[in-house]
């Protein structure tokens, strides 16, 4: 870490462009950890059953607003679940009505609840066609289900099989690739934008993936607490992440992707993928740019680049990080079993002012 540069740094309130909720004691025991830090967050759909409709949006934003501490103004912005049966009229009617922002498209099987997504992107042209003309962002899990292909490759595939035809054939479509992890994906959205003026394509970078790579998911026995997807990558990726991330562009902007399990179906046989990053998020990213000497562009990427690409307003307050060293809370608590944090236990060189 840089130990020249300033002790304290005053920021914009953040959002977070990618947060999974979940629900129910869930969604009571890691919202706190969100709506400490962010001013508004853009929230998953890949509940069970998925948010599909208008009216379970609607529900799904009322629970989170209950769920809220007294006296927070937290933003949740709601997104629709794409599948192979979406009704275009039904995501029109949704974002006109201000309920979600944004639709997700998981390939269906890619992910974590993703097996009701999209089988192929035919099946949803004319709602892709539909969200080309009211300007309404489409944002993406970028691999592919392929399942011949290497896990540590489907990012990259995904670009060139899909991703290049997607955004050819949707001119006017507005793209999240969100959550990258790779050098091939940074490369692509920087230099898609090069050519192609009007920054119609962003990306969301997580914390975790500018921390870990794949060896860290095995160093000294395996981690299940550092499996999620898009799977970390080699030690190349995460530094082109990181380039990408402090570059200053502002296609890129903050997304943790916070994925909270519960810890005993993480350390299982068949463990399932997410990293709960949410309350350490900030620290996290300080810490990186400041080992970037990057702090100045932290700003940027945290709290300008996001609302900009969504059209929003930026938010009024401002947030103080702290260069002072801090211990990472091990978990949270939900009913009898808890959910460990990204890097519990250890010791991070920023904190955020409380
Ligand atoms: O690791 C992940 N966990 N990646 C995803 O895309 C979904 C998420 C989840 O919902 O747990
Ligand atoms: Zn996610």
């Amino acid at each position: 870490m840089s130990t020249t540069g300033p002790d304290s740094l005053v920021i914009r309130k953040p959002d977070d462009w990618h947060v999974h909720l979940r629900d129910g004691d869930m969604l009571r025991a890691v919202l706190p950890g969100t709506e400490a830090h962010f001013g508004r967050a853009i929230i998953m759909p890949n509940l069970v059953p998925p948010i599909t409709t208008v009216a379970a949006a609607q529900a799904y934003r009322d629970r989170i607003l209950a769920a809220r501490a007294p006296g927070s103004d937290f933003q949740p912005l709601m997104t629709a679940y794409l599948t192979d049966g979406t009704d275009p009229d039904e995501i029109a009617r949704g974002h006109a009505e201000s309920v979600w922002v944004a639709a997700k498209l998981y390939p269906a099987g890619a992910t974590t609840n993703a097996h009701h997504g999209v089988t192929d992107l035919a099946k949803i042209r004319t709602v892709l066609e539909r969200m080309e003309k009211i300007g309404m962002p489409l944002l993406v899990h970028g691999e592919t289900t392929d399942q011949s292909v290497d896990i540590f490759d489907r990012e990259a595939v995904f670009i060139e099989r899909h991703l290049h035809t997607l955004l050819r054939e949707h001119p006017g479509l507005r793209v999240v690739f969100e959550h990258i992890t790779t050098q091939e994906a940074a490369d692509f959205v920087s230099g898609f934008n090069a050519q192609n003026p009007g920054g119609r394509v962003g990306a969301t970078i997580t914390p975790h993936h500018l921390m870990i790579n794949r060896s860290s998911i095995f160093q000294g026995g395996i981690r299940p607490h550092l499996y999620c997807l898009p799977i970390a990558k080699r030690e190349k990726h995460r530094l082109a992440l990181r380039k990408a991330a402090t570059s200053g562009d502002a296609c890129f902007f903050l997304g943790t992707d916070t994925a909270p399990h519960m810890a005993h179906l993480k350390e299982a046989a068949c463990g399932c993928a997410g990293i709960f990053c949410a309350a350490v998020a900030m620290a996290c990213y300080a810490q990186v740019f400041d080992e970037e000497g990057a702090l100045d562009r932290l700003n940027n990427f945290a709290s300008l680049n996001g609302p900009r690409f969504y059209g929003l307003p930026v938010n009024t307050t401002m947030l103080t990080l702290m260069r002072r060293e801090s211990v990472v809370q091990e978990s949270v608590t939900v009913g009898a079993d808890k959910v460990l944090v990204f890097r519990g236990g250890d010791t991070l060189g920023w904190s955020v002012e409380s």
